[in-house]
């Protein structure tokens, strides 16, 4: 049975320490333990040390963003070996709102090769900005992912996790989160693109997540029919009802 991740991207909530604290208590109350589920709650970086003792056996802590060295003078910055002490096993790079105020493709390469250099797993971010029912994104989604992964040594494109999130369903102002097959076709170029880089043997084992409007009703639906290795969750992430419901379908599955 492969291992499915279910991350929870929690962006810039909950305002204050004590209610992610108490999010969090609720949140772990619905982690059965249940082998072959990952799941990874990727809080605002500050809060990573409250939770880091309270981690469980299929329970992580994942960073948003991390920088693109791992030492250096970098005031304001984070870089991924601080990420690490405080807590994180996982770091988003490449999500769309991160790639809108700064980041280009080259850019998350970057923060990719300084993050598995910290010994921490990257899950990186690619996805279209508009819905294109002619698939004339999947050559901007070839590019993109290639030039995001640029300069990864092949053993270590065997330890990252791609989340596949068209921009177009991510958010409050999305009308729809894609269906469960166009995720499948998507997923399988993504596969393809990655064969490339790194092999048939290593681009079978890369997880490849969605992500955009996922919430308990469509959750099943990807990871059954759209044969997600798993989901990235923003919105419903912060509502411990949904996304406790989310866990126990990937657990059920
Ligand atoms: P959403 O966000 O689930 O609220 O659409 C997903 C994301 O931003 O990763």
């Amino acid at each position: 049975m492969k291992t499915k991740y279910i991350v929870g991207n929690w962006k810039l909530n909950p305002p204050t320490p004590r209610e992610a604290k108490a999010l969090l208590a609720k949140l772990k109350k619905n982690i059965s333990g249940a082998r072959g589920v990952k799941v990874i709650v990727c809080p605002p970086a500050v809060f990573l040390p409250l939770f880091d003792a309270t981690k469980k056996k299929n329970f992580f802590l994942g960073a948003q963003d991390a920088l693109s060295v791992e030492f250096g003078a970098f005031t304001g910055a984070l870089n991924p070996q601080i990420l690490k002490y405080s807590g994180c096993d996982y770091v988003i790079l490449g999500h769309s709102e991160v790639r809108e105020r700064s980041d280009d493709n080259a850019m998350v390469a970057l923060k990719a090769r300084a993050v598995l250099k910290s010994g921490l797993t990257p899950v990186v971010c690619v996805g279209e900005k508009k819905r294109d029912t002619q698939g004339n994104y999947l050559e901007f989604l070839r590019e993109q992912l290639t030039a995001s992964l640029s300069g990864i040594p092949k053993k270590d494109l065997a330890k990252i996790i791609i989340a596949y999130e068209p921009v177009w369903a991510i958010g409050i102002t999305a009308k729809e989160s894609d269906t469960s097959a166009d995720f499948l076709h998507n997923s399988l170029f993504i596969r393809k693109v990655l064969a490339k880089l790194a092999g048939q043997e290593i681009a079978l084992k890369i997880p490849i997540l969605y992500g955009g409007s996922v919430n308990e009703k469509n959750a099943e639906d990807f990871l059954r029919s759209g044969e997600a290795s798993g989901l990235l969750v923003g919105r419903a992430s912060l509502d411990v009802s949904q996304f406790g419901k989310i866990i126990k379908i990937a657990e059920s599955l």
